[in-house]
């Protein structure tokens, strides 16, 4: 423990008696007796009364405690100096979500464009899938139609001629009931109107489905349902035949006949 020196105390109360902090009991110490009273004396007269000081401390903090507003920061001053948004902002905000919409339509792909296949499929489905199945399968699948999967189709009508699409526009009355249609040396025996099993008759197409969707549908029967392997050439004169149609034209998109 260390020992506060006696000399150093007392200085510290001496300091204490002239801030009129501590009353001056005359405890002084002996060797500084004289100068101690001297300062004792003179302190409640000459130094400021405890009262006074801390009416003093107030003042001062009063006057801290309102201190001069600071300058605003800059970024305040330039906020403020700034131009507000323009008026014309508001119809340009308005039609933006048109502008999108446009832009939007604009930019997306144009629609598939429409081939003699796809517009076959569609033929088909509407058509003729009730009957002969979507798959072909026909009386196969226990429907009404002939099977046409498997090369069924091919095997009765070998080539995409007048007789396959005019079976196709007249169909089972049209070309009479009884009559032949198609290959009369079919594998198996020649097809009869009316022949088959539940004596069921083909309707005909003329007068539903224009020209290039007969076309269509007859491609689409062989090619897709019927597994018929044409080369690329061949293909391309079928569309250009049915170009010449009028398949593919703008004004006629619609697959599925009138
Ligand atoms: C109401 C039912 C029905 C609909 C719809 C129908 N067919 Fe048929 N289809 C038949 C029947 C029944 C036969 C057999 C005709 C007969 O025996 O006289 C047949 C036969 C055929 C044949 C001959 C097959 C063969 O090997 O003998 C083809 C090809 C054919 N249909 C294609 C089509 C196409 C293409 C469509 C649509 C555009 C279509 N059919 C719509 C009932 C239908």
């Amino acid at each position: 423990m260390t020992e506060v020196p006696e000399y150093l105390l007392e200085r510290s109360r001496q300091r204490r008696i002239a801030l009129g902090v501590l009353a001056d009991d005359g405890s002084g110490d002996g060797g500084g007796s004289a100068a101690g009273s001297a300062t004792a004396a003179a302190t409640p007269a000459a130094g400021p009364t405890q009262a006074q000081m801390i009416a003093a401390a107030r003042e001062s903090a009063q006057l801290e405690a309102e201190p001069e507003a600071p300058p605003d920061p800059l970024w305040v001053i330039s906020a403020r100096r700034r131009h507000r948004i323009p008026i014309w902002v508001l119809p340009v905000l308005f039609c933006l979500p048109l502008w999108a919409f446009v832009y939007v339509q604009l930019t997306e792909p144009p629609p598939e464009p429409i081939t003699a296949l796809n517009e076959g499929a569609t033929t088909y489905a509407v058509r003729c899938a009730s009957c002969h199945g979507g798959d072909g399968s026909g009386s196969d699948g226990g429907l009404v139609g002939r099977p046409l999967w498997n090369g069924e189709v091919l095997l009765t009508f070998p080539s995409l001629g007048e007789s396959f699409l005019e079976w196709l526009a007249v169909g089972s009355e049209g070309i009479g009931l009884g009559q032949v249609y198609g290959d009369p040396n079919r594998p198996g025996g020649a097809r009869v109107s009316g022949g088959s099993s539940n004596a069921a008759a083909m309707p005909a197409f003329g007068d539903v489905l224009n020209e290039h969707q007969l076309y269509a549908v007859a491609r689409y029967v062989r090619e897709v349902i019927g597994g018929e392997d044409i080369s690329d050439e061949a293909a391309a004169d079928r569309d250009a035949r049915w170009e010449q149609l009028g398949g593919g034209t703008p004004a006629d998109m619609g697959g599925g006949g009138h």
